[in-house]
């Protein structure tokens, strides 16, 4: 089986060996960190074995569920935000057919997201949307409290009720959350939802391989055992230091590239499927680093697209940024450009080749154009868009962020800042409890 690669080459013109080689120690400490569950964070290093911890009854369990549900419904929808979210809106969107939605759901459930967001326009036109249709909920909250999917869940548990009566909704709902704690906890125990258990060690941007996000992923018709046999590769190869561990490049030399001065990472890709994994590696990277007023500031786009609305601003802005590019290298189809006799549009000089040949010549084109406009280039080669290759992605890049944190002293595991806005957000809408902060904010306002 083919195996996710990096290249730094171009990145090494920016940065020599030495400053990148600077970092060995640090993340040679930080790989031991997460093999001996020592350091910052470490009651949240439940990920770093997780796929290969993950028993054979769990996936049939899952996939068992996951069947139920694709029987019972044309609609799934999955409710959670942020790690419990982005993960398998990732990998569904990176393995699913493009226009999935716009297809007939007959054997297929489509996989729908809410709580997301706290937008009444959406949940009114999803509620509307699903006001004829057989509709399951998967409800995933590790705290159990997060109010954007409590609302959602709120709002569809009881729409789901009303249309398909409560007994039958309860064998509908299956809901994500902590073991013992949690307003959900105690809602799914008193209802007798199927249940599942995000264990205490694993945070929630590190949790897609868990049931939060291998449940939506089967429901979608994915096969999650692959996705976690890639990891489960992918962590033997990086479970010792050294040049063969990607991760401890990966984390090197951004690290190196942050020392230079370039404190905003790009992650690029050629492909649109993987807009998702961009949106997930921003949650990853940006929530793991950005404490103690350090850490690169974690961007993403989609190219060719976004050459045509960012491409300026990358090659002749000012030069704090460097790329990672996840290049696919094979597409699961074939598009050859067809010949034509007029040729009206003057393309007929690539006519006969792929579509992808062209987005290869793209990717090798803007490379050379952006290294030579100072733009440092770290490039990740995927050997194609399936189960195995996003799981090894997934753990490489969760391997990645958890060195590269340590080697930047931070904890990567924690996320204080989060809590900001939501004691503000409380004290605004006068949550019981909250009095005293009520006060304070109508002070500010
Ligand atoms: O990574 C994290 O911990 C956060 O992004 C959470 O996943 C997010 O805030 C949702 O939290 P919860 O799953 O508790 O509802």
């Amino acid at each position: 089986m083919k195996s996710i690669e990096i290249n730094i080459k171009e990145a090494l013109r920016f940065v020599n060996a030495d400053k990148v080689n600077a970092f060995e120690a640090a993340a040679i400490q930080g790989i031991a960190n997460l093999n001996e569950t020592k350091g910052a964070g470490s009651d949240f290093h439940g990920w770093v074995n997780l796929a290969s911890e993950t028993t054979q009854e769990l996936v049939a369990d899952i996939n068992a569920t996951a069947q139920r549900l694709r029987e019972a419904c044309d609609y799934v929808v999955c409710i959670g935000i942020g790690g419990s979210y982005l993960g398998a809106k990732a990998v569904i969107e990176a393995l699913s057919n493009s226009f999935d939605a716009y297809m007939a759901p007959a054997g297929n459930p489509k996989v729908l997201f809410a709580g997301q967001n706290i937008g009444e326009d959406y949940l009114f036109e999803l509620q509307n949307f699903l006001a004829d249709k057989r509709f399951g909920i998967i409800v995933i909250s590790k705290s159990g409290t997060t109010t954007e999917p409590a609302i959602a869940f709120r709002l569809l548990k009881e729409q789901l009720e009303r249309q398909a009566g409560k007994d039958a909704a309860k064998s509908l709902i299956v809901a994500i959350t902590d073991e013992k704690r949690g307003a959900l906890r105690q809602l799914a125990n008193e209802e007798g939802y199927t249940t599942y258990v995000i264990a205490d060690n694993v945070g929630g941007r590190f949790s897609v391989l868990s049931p939060v996000g291998l449940l939506p992923i089967a429901v979608a018709g994915h096969d999650i055992n692959a996705l976690l046999q890639g990891a489960i590769a992918m962590e033997e190869a990086t479970r010792n230091p050294g040049e063969q561990n990607i991760a401890q490049t990966y984390a090197q030399m951004r690290n190196a590239l942050y020392a230079d001065g370039k404190k905003i990472e790009i992650l690029v890709n050629y492909n649109p499927k993987l807009h998702f994994l961009s949106e997930w590696w921003k949650q990853l990277y940006g929530e793991s680093e950005g404490k103690e007023n350090k850490g690169i500031f974690p961007a993403s786009v989609d190219l060719t697209t976004d050459l045509h609305s960012m491409g300026q601003w990358i090659q002749e802005g000012e030069r704090t940024i460097f790329e990672t590019v996840l290049s696919v290298e094979e597409s699961n189809h074939t598009c050859v450009i067809p010949s034509d006799e007029a040729n009206l549009d003057g393309l007929n000089y690539i006519a006969g080749k792929r579509v992808d040949y062209v987005n290869k010549m793209a990717e090798i084109g803007t490379r050379i154009a952006h290294v030579e406009g100072g733009v440092p280039n770290i490039r990740i080669s995927i050997p194609r868009l399936d189960e195995h290759s996003l799981g090894q992605l997934i753990y490489f890049f969760e391997k990645g962020c958890g060195i590269s944190g340590y080697i930047l002293g931070v904890n990567p595991f924690d996320q204080p800042g989060v809590e900001a806005y939501k004691k503000n957000m409380f004290a605004l809408l006068e949550k019981p409890g909250h009095e005293e902060a009520t006060a304070a904010i109508k002070e500010k306002l």
